[in-house]
């Protein structure tokens, strides 16, 4: 019984390993030209800062290369610099497991040129440098194509963004010690009044 459950299991196993699909990102062709108002070695403050995004097909392309294209997922990219000892930052070429991608900007449905966008970075992205890419994506939610905004080397067109600032950090942390503050005492200030309330009376 027990053996025949472990067969059934694995067998089950193996119908999911099967017919899990594993896209790989050097399966994926370049055909997006994609382009940001970023320029090399730019700094840009996380919460403050916006980066306009252009993206179109390579008009060099045969007609009915993006046939089976659906929609466009740009994303905010590591650079190899900010991946360094960063194995939660690895570039995989499985993009189930990739983790070089991580920021997502936004959603778009495809069309082949015309296409532009306007992003603020987000406060929580983290201190590093960064490159754009736009992953196209089938019917089936597969990515099928790809643009990025730096070289296939990932080396020209890069951009820094700095987290939310040691500044607007301590200026939270003292509200928060200010708030406390006051509540404690407002809270010593009702204690006071009582003991003097009672010595009163014992008088
Ligand atoms: C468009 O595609 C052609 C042919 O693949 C390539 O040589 C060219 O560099 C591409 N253009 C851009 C702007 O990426
Ligand atoms: C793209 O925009 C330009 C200028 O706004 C316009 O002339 C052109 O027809 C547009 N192309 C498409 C394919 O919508």
């Amino acid at each position: 019984m027990e053996v025949q459950g472990i067969v059934v299991a694995s067998l089950l196993l193996s119908c999911f390993a099967a017919t899990s699909y594993a896209v790989t990102f050097s399966s994926l062709r370049s055909t997006l030209v994609v382009s940001a108002s970023t320029t090399q070695g730019q700094v840009l403050k996380a919460g403050d800062d916006k980066i306009n995004i252009i993206w179109s097909l390579n008009t060099t392309l045969p007609s009915g290369t993006d046939s089976s294209y659906r929609t466009v997922k740009l994303k905010l990219c590591y650079a190899p610099i900010s991946q360094h000892d960063r194995a939660w930052r690895k570039t995989v070429d499985d993009l189930e497991k990739d983790k070089t991608c991580q920021h997502k900007i936004v959603s778009r449905p495809y069309t082949p040129s015309n296409n532009t966008v306007t992003w603020i970075v987000l406060r929580d992205v983290p201190t590093a440098t960064y490159f754009i890419r736009a992953y196209v994506h089938d019917s089936a939610d597969h990515e099928v194509a790809f643009g990025q905004t730096t070289d296939s080397n990932k080396v020209n067109n890069l951009f820094e963004i700095e987290a939310v600032s040691g500044r607007h950090a301590s200026l939270d942390i003292a509200s928060v010690c200010f708030s406390a503050f006051s509540i404690l005492s407002l809270f010593g200030f009702f204690y006071l009044e009582k003991r003097r309330g009672k010595s009163s009376q014992q008088k």
